[in-house]
């Protein structure tokens, strides 16, 4: 008996944690959806350029609990097609959403419904046709943008799925001048194949991508067997057709984007700019809100190898930035009157335009504010206190790591000053990609506040005087529009390398010569001239904050949030140190131990560990129950047995019970 309410208060106990574990919602941040709620499933899905797919689904289903998977899947499938459709999900469980699966006359889960581009409040979709596979999903939100876009109700923003007729080279003509190469995917007529890599590829600024059905001469060129076929055309006229580009989606887009040397980050320079096309909307603007779209300690892992040899790494421009607050600015006495302006302004202008990973803003954010809210002067002792004060979990100035791309052939080479100029240089490319266009933009501005940074605080003075010299001879005559500033700050940087040219400062592994060099941007020189357009489109690429690599980028940890967190991060941490897990393992185990009061029992997540103890308990005092059940219920019987059996029948001479006659 003992052992059965035991085992009642097990299950009890096993209920509690499962259903608090469950009610997370059945996908989180990992996944490659967007997670939509009350709050945002508005502002979210309606008015949009982009279509959007979102399954309306409910914890507590079943059916809810087995697509998940599924629906992951699809997610990660279509995560690049986001210039054209994005992935959400909406639990239907939350008391808070109800209204909304309300007006969208969600009658069964899950339900899946399409949204077409630009929707308006009160639209509520279409339904998708039901289909329970990934390529299924894939097909039909193919057939639905197919259909949108022949009905002329598409969006400039989305790939283009129509299919094309002509040369490859034609494309070109009028594509603008960032677009480098053409690529045509020939198939059969209807190919999801070739559709689906037009949509994995559209994001990239640097080309243009179509798909197009075969006709007789393409069969007569191509064989029947070698469909589909993929053409790149490039802006030099010539045209060739990959022979290596395998026969499926995933085969061909992965053999175009080695070809074209792309590589995924590059595509959230087109998310910055049809963002910008969709502003005006009404919403106020977040400061730098379409930067954060970096997950933190995350680096770019997966295309390292595509690197190109002009790659520009954020380590460099972390190390930069860190030294100068961390030891060119704290190292002041005092710093007031035109100084701590030029402090503050150099402060915005990196808050604003520096695409630095979300707690590295965070923290530039907070120490900005400071600066503002002091009054006439601080002292640098005090800024050294502050820098300590303002890190924390959320908000970090990453300490000094390895550089890359400025990294000497000896240690006395490079490093800081070519970290600053590359931070310059990222500073004006995403200032005037960001808000070049906009009515406010001052494009003398980004230009002011790297002179007032270097003339105040930049410690290689004559470096700094160089630099002031330069700026006032022309930087505000010639500075009228918003490119200007990009243009003034390369032409600045080429003077000072013209005149360090075989200087001792030189590194000998990386002499000093007109940027950029004809080996990494051919078309930006014509003999001995260089033209100034084409060299606009090459910085605008390199230093785009899509462009930029993040390889060497210490991971920052984030706040644990709750036990599961806290132990994925020290399994991703493991990866890197397997050493230093069993320490931080039984450090959580001890901390974990002492939350495990009642009083939070309400709150608490769950692990796997958790949930096979949880089935494990409930199993065994299941067979506890069962073991306790049988033997009470045996034990009755037998005695019931044995009394009516010595009620109905004379008993036997040696008094024991007489065999059944059955
Ligand atoms: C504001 C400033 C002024 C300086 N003035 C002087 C000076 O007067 N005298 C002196 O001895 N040193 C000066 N320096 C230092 C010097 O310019 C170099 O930074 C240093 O010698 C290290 O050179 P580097 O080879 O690493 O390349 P850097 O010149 O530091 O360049 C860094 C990277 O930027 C890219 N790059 C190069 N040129 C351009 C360009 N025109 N446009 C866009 N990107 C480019 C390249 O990828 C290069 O690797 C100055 C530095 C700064 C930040
Ligand atoms: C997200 O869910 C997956 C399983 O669906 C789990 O493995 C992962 O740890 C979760 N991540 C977070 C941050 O909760
Ligand atoms: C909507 O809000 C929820 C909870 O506040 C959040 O988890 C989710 O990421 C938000 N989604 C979007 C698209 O902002």
């Amino acid at each position: 008996m003992v052992a059965g309410r035991a085992g009642t208060i097990l299950l009890c106990l096993c209920f509690i944690w499962c259903f608090t574990s469950i009610e997370a919602g059945l996908y989180n941040s990992t996944d490659d959806v967007v997670i939509l709620d009350h709050t945002n499933f508005s502002s979210s899905v309606h008015g949009t350029e982009n279509a959007w797919v979102v399954e309306f689904y409910n914890t507590w289903c079943g059916h809810c609990v087995q697509f998940a998977p599924t629906w992951k899947l699809f997610g990660r499938d279509v995560r690049d097609w986001e210039h054209t459709i994005k992935v959400g999900v909406l639990d239907c469980a939350v008391d808070e959403n109800v209204p909304i699966c309300r007006e969208h006359d969600i009658m069964g889960y899950p339900t899946i419904k399409l949204f077409a581009a630009r929707t308006t409040k009160g639209g509520t979709g279409s339904d998708m046709p039901h289909v329970s596979t990934v390529k299924e999903l894939n097909e039909a939100v193919i057939d639905f943008l197919v259909e949108k876009q022949k009905a002329s109700s598409g969006s400039n923003s989305w790939a283009n799925l129509q299919p094309y007729k002509g040369e490859a080279q034609a494309l070109l003509a009028p594509a603008s001048g960032g677009v480098r190469w053409a690529v045509v995917v020939i198939d059969k007529t209807k190919s999801y194949a070739a559709q689906s890599v037009v949509l994995d590829l559209a994001g990239y600024p640097s080309i243009v991508v179509r798909y197009k059905e075969a006709e007789a001469e393409d069969v007569g060129r191509f064989g029947s067997g070698g469909l589909p076929a993929v053409v790149v055309a490039g802006r030099d006229g010539k045209e060739e057709v990959l022979s290596d580009a395998g026969k499926s989606r995933d085969k061909m887009t992965a053999a175009i984007m080695k070809k074209l040397k792309l590589r995924r980050e590059m595509v959230s320079g087109r998310k910055s700019t049809s963002m910008r096309e969709g502003a005006g909307d009404g919403q106020p603007e977040e400061i730098n809100k379409d930067k954060l779209n970096y997950g933190d300690d995350l680096p770019d892992a997966a295309f390292t190898s595509l690197e190109r040899g002009d790659q520009v790494f954020m380590v460099d421009i972390e190390n930069a930035v860190s030294y100068a607050i961390s030891h060119e600015v704290a190292q002041q006495k005092v710093i007031s009157g035109k100084k701590l302006l030029a402090l503050q302004e150099f402060l915005d202008i990196l808050v604003r335009y520096l695409p630095a990973r979300p707690k590295v803003h965070s923290f530039l954010s907070k120490f900005h504010q400071y600066l503002l809210n002091q009054g006439d002067s601080i002292e640098g002792n005090k800024v050294s206190e502050v820098i300590s004060s303002l890190q924390s979990k959320e908000s970090v100035l990453p300490r000094h790591q390895p550089w890359i791309g400025c990294a000497g052939s000896d240690p006395k080479f490079r490093g800081y000053p070519c970290g600053l100029w590359t931070t310059f240089h990222v500073l004006t490319v995403n200032s005037v990609l960001q808000d070049g266009a906009k009515r406010f933009y001052d494009p003398l501005r980004t230009v002011k506040a790297i002179h007032g940074y270097v003339k105040f605080f930049f410690g290689c003075s004559y470096c700094s005087e160089h630099f002031q010299a330069m700026y006032a001879e022309d930087a505000e005559s010639s500075i009228k529009v918003a490119d200007d500033t990009i243009l003034w700050l390369w032409r600045g940087h080429n003077k000072v390398n013209q005149r360090l040219k075989g200087d001792v400062s030189e590194d000998p592994q990386h002499p000093k010569q007109q940027f950029p060099p004809p080996t990494v941007c051919p078309s930006c020189w014509q003999g001995k001239d260089i033209n100034a357009r084409e060299v606009l489109t090459y910085l605008k690429t390199i230093y785009a904050k899509g462009a930029l690599s993040f390889r060497g980028t210490q991971a920052i940890p984030g706040p644990p949030r709750n036990r599961q967190e806290k132990v994925q991060q020290q399994l991703d941490g493991s990866r890197k140190d397997r050493k230093h897990i069993g320490v931080l393992m039984s450090d959580q185990n001890k901390k974990f131990s002492k939350e495990r009061g009642p009083q939070n029992s309400g709150s608490w997540s769950f692990t796997n560990t958790d949930i096979s103890l949880c089935v494990f308990l409930y199993g065994a005092s299941t067979i506890i129950i069962m073991a306790v059940y049988c033997s009470v219920v045996i034990r009755r019987k037998m005695r019931r047995k044995k009394f009516v059996e010595s009620y109905k029948l004379p008993h036997t001479a040696d008094g024991s019970t007489p065999e059944m006659s059955t």
